[in-house]
Order: structure tokens, then sequence, then C-alpha cells
């Protein structure tokens, strides 16, 4: 990177009408942007080296370094998107004066006591070297490297995003004059949920989402791989999950209870080498994958696959074609607990994520475990008056065998105890029976029950349907609607014992049968769900979002990302 000189550069620019700058095109809007516009514009036209030092010292000890893996991890993304050659070791690391472009990664304690982990500034330098400048980021954390390189790549050309862009002949401008970025979350908690449950996309499919989040500067995958249509992670200890639970003769399509058919199998599954790989490519920028296991409810797939572990109490005789179902695990049979156990045993060798998604919703009580005698009988011997009661000593007793695995339970707020869809659990008061360390996640039912959970000290994300289901069409739920999601509750309050850690948006993929529709679904929307959760509220602007969008949509169409178009005319 280095001042261009070049006569026809200048020339060029001067016949140019004025541009957006390109540090005020970032989705999400970052903090804190200053430009100095007398500047002259900045290009990183050499290959650029990358430095992780405090002053003028190298802090590199060794490639263990959670620095050096995150600022080599972020290298290999620059190298790539530029086109460059990718070193063996990433880029080249150093400690003297740079005879090219530098760019100087310098953990910064200041930003980290001021704005968290994952804050960084970028700034350009133009002291370092007489000829040549330098990006100075600073770092609150390794966090915050890959972060700040994601900043970095949507300032570039949006061909940095096109695999079939002539790299060598693209001009990397990167500014149109010196700045200051100053960055940080407003939520920990930044998830995009993928139902691969309901249809299976595959792994190339989830990396290229896993890619977008980063860009987008989200850090929770949170990917539901089991329900009623389709079971599809290996499971060693229960192979038939997969080889019977991981398939369906036909698929219903359009709508609930349309009639209609696809007219063909569907199948698809993860061994656990292909997860591990993912979670690892997740990790490799910045983002944690939280599994989701649905119980005791959207079990169907499980129970088709076992019928002699008697999972349910009324056994489907193969993986549902539709989607609607009424099936649940029996809580009352002592082999589901064991199986459950089993099957989170494998889960977390998998996910080293500290919470576990246990789905725990839409349990249709009056279909599920009405009138079932073994229900009654129970319910009689426990003293429980309430199906919710039932639901809860469930999900209590999978809370408990998590926290002897070390993990902690997430689950839909249907794990309160709440009677959500009037399907007959009753309304006991079950409050204070899962232990607060458990996430609750909030996506239906009045928001009283948000505000209750947090004054009882759990920690929320909100996933609240009508904003954040990305299934919903887009005249339900348009962009300017996806965009104006305020996450925070009426009624909260900064000393209530829980904390609100964020957003979800949701992936739920019924009726979406393959990539094109997926792209379709998510984008725009996520976009916005993205800013929302990073973006301080003040300095969101749907107005702006649109003309930031601007870019972004370049940035889409360069990556072959099939979004809904009309949303971002
Ligand atoms: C849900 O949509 N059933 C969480």
């Amino acid at each position: 990177m280095k001042f261009h000189t070049s006569a026809t550069i200048l020339a060029t620019l001067a016949f140019l009408p004025p541009l957006t700058w390109a540090q005020e095109q970032v989705i999400p809007r970052p903090a804190e942007i200053s430009v100095d516009k007398d500047g002259e514009p900045i290009y990183m036209d050499r290959q650029p080296e990358i430095r992780v030092a405090t002053g003028n010292r190298s802090i590199i000890t060794g490639t263990s370094s959670p620095y050096v893996k995150a600022a080599t991890q972020a290298a290999r993304f620059l190298a790539e998107g530029m086109g460059k050659p990718a070193l063996p070791l990433g880029w080249r690391f150093r400690d003297s004066q740079p005879a090219g472009t530098l760019i100087d990664i310098q953990p910064d304690e200041e930003l980290r006591k001021q704005h968290g982990d994952e804050a960084y500034r970028i700034a350009v330098d133009t002291k370092y070297a007489a000829a040549d400048l330098m990006l100075r980021i600073s770092v609150a954390s390794p966090k915050a490297i890959y972060p700040a390189f994601q900043t970095i790549a949507q300032m570039l050309p949006p061909a940095f995003f096109d695999p079939k862009a002539d790299k060598n002949a693209t001009e990397w401008k990167l500014a149109d004059a010196p700045f200051t970025i100053t960055d940080y979350p407003r939520f920990a908690w930044r998830a995009f949920m993928l139902d691969e449950a309901r249809h299976f996309y595959g792994a190339d499919a989830v990396k290229r989402i896993i890619d977008t989040m980063a860009l987008l500067k989200m850090n929770i995958l949170h990917w539901h791989l089991t329900d009623h249509g389709g079971w599809r992670i290996e499971i060693k200890k229960y192979p038939k999950l997969t080889s019977v639970g991981g398939k369906r003769r036909d698929t219903e399509i359009g709508t609930w209870r349309s009639g209609k058919y696809a007219g063909k199998p569907h199948e698809g599954h993860y061994t656990q080498d292909q997860i591990r790989d993912i979670v690892a490519y997740a990790a490799d920028r910045g983002i944690t994958i939280i599994p989701e296991i649905d119980v005791p409810g959207h079990a169907a797939a499980a129970c088709a696959s076992y019928p002699e572990l008697k999972l349910t109490l009324k056994q489907p005789t193969e993986v549902p074609v539709t989607f609607a179902q009424d099936v649940a695990l029996d809580p009352t049979n002592e082999r589901v607990y064991e199986f459950v156990s089993d099957v989170l045993d494998e889960v977390i060798t998998l996910f080293p994520s500290p919470i576990i998604h246990i789905g725990g919703d839409e349990v249709r009580f009056n279909t599920c475990w009405k009138g079932e005698p073994a229900i009654e009988k129970f319910m009689k011997e426990k003293g429980y008056t309430q199906y919710a009661e039932v639901q809860m000593y469930f999900t209590q007793r999978i809370a408990e065998l998590l926290r002897q695995k070390g993990r902690r339970l997430m689950g839909w707020n249907e794990i309160l105890g709440h009677d959500n869809h009037g399907d007959g659990g009753g309304t006991a008061d079950t409050r204070g029976k899962i232990d607060t360390s458990s996430v609750v996640h909030y996506w239906y039912g009045k928001p009283s029950i948000a505000i209750q959970a947090l004054k009882d000290g759990y920690n929320i994300v909100n996933s609240v349907t009508d904003y954040t289901y990305l299934d919903f069409d887009y005249k339900r739920t348009p962009l300017s609607k996806a965009y104006s999601f305020e996450p925070a509750f009426k009624g909260m309050a900064p000393d209530m014992p829980g904390k609100l850690l964020g957003i979800g948006c949701q992936m739920w993929t019924e009726w979406v049968p393959d990539r094109d529709r997926l792209d379709y679904q998510m984008y725009p929307r996520v976009i916005a769900h993205a800013e929302t959760g990073w973006t301080q509220k003040e300095r969101k602007n749907y107005a702006g979002f649109l003309k930031r969008m601007e870019n972004f949509r370049a940035i889409m169409d360069a990556k072959g990302i099939r979004y809904a178009k009309d949303e971002i005319k």
C-alpha cells in the first residue's frame, strides 16, 4: 500500500464523480470513522506483510500464539482475495523496517477495557516510513483480528470476492483518503441458525455461509441438525440415526398440508470427520458452532430410526414426508435418557462450544402425551398436574446430563415451562426449575416471558419470530422490518441478574429445497440482522444501510449469492 503518484491514475481520478468513502460502505456500520478528506487515495498494490508487534518489538514467539494463528488466518484471507501467492506459513512476519507495505497488528489493552475482546482500530499510519504506508491495526484480543480484516476486505474493490476476477488487473484501492476506524460490537452473540434437518445442503454450502457470516462479523452458527424430517449428524453408537433417519422417501413441497410432493427421496448427513472439518473452518473465521439436537419434540427421525428403543409413545413408521408432526420422546422411559446421554457424549467431542442447544420447542402435549397411560401414571407418581411439568422434568434431567459433561444447556423458551402454543401444557409455575446457567432462546410468546427470565437470572438470546425468521416471506417480513428489529426488551433494566446476550436469525428450511432458495430467503435480511447485532443502536439508520448495501450488493454479485433483488432495488 502506498500513495500512487502515477499521472495516469491522478488524471483518471479527476474525472470520476465523487465516491462514497469506502470506509463508509462497511456493513455492519462501524462505531467510529474519521477520514482525512484532504489526504490522497490509498492503494494496496504490493503484497502486504503482516507483523504482530508491541511497539517496535515482535511478540511472535511461535505459531501457537493465538495472535499469530489469527493473523495468519487473516493474512491468508487477504492473500486469497487479492490473488496474491499464499506463502507456506501465511504471509511473512517481520521485525525490520518494511521494504514494501506493512500491516502492523498490535494488542491494545485500553481498547479491550473500553470496548471488549472484539474491538479493533484500523488507522493509516503515514509516519512509519517515508515512502510506504502502513495500516496499524490495534486489537483488543486475537478475536478482533479477523473482523478487522473483514472491514478491510469490504473497502477493497468487490473483485476481492470474485474467484473469476482478474485479480492481477485489479487496482487495489483501499480508500480515497487516510482514515481511522474504531469498531466494536453491541452484542457478544450474533447468530445465524441453519436448519439442515428439513433440507440438507452439504459442507460446501455451509462453508459458503460461514464465509459470509464472518464478513458480516456474525460469530455464532447455530446448526439445527435433527428434526422430524431428518437426522444429519453421524452418531457412531446409533448408526441408524443417519442410515434410516437421514433419508426420507419424499417431501411435501410448497407449504403446510399442500398435498403436493417433490416425488423424489431426500437424504444426507455429515460424518463426524466432516463435522470436525466444518467446526475448524468456522473457528478459523472466528465463528463458534452451537449444535442443536432437538428433544423431546421434533424427534420423529430419531424415533423412526430406533423403534426398538421405544423413544416415543407413538412410533412413526418412517421419517415423515410432511413437516407438521406430533412426535415427542417418552420422558417416562429411562432408555430415552441413556440414548440422549450417549448422543450428547459424541456431540460434545465434535463441538467445543460450552453451550449445547437441545431445542425443547413445541411438544404438542395434547397429541403427544395426553391420555398416554405411561405419562398419566408418571404424573400421578410425581404429583404433577400439568404436562408442562413433565417437560420441565425432562429438561432438568438433560440440563444435569450436560452439566456433568461440562456443558451448558440452551433451549427455546418452552424450556421455561410455559404453554405457548395452547397445547394443553397448563400454566404450572415452573420457574426456577432449570438451572440459571442455561441460556433461554426467546422466539415465541409474550415478551413478559423474557423479562421474567431475565429477572430470574437467565441469559437470553432474542430471536423473536416476526422479525428474525428468515423462512417468512418478504411480504410478512420485508427487509425494512428485519432491519427495524430492536433486540432489547421493553422493561429490561441493566441491573437484572440475567443478560441479553444478543440476537439470532433463523433459516428454517421446510420450504427451501435448494441453495438458490436458501440464498433468496437469507439475503439481504441476514445482512440487516448482522448490523443489528454488531452496530451500536444510535449508529443504525435504514436509509444509510440501503446506501451501504450498494457496495454489499456488488460483493454478493461477486460471490454469486442469489439474493432477493427486489428488496434492495
Ligand atoms: C421454533 O421455531 N420451533 C423454535
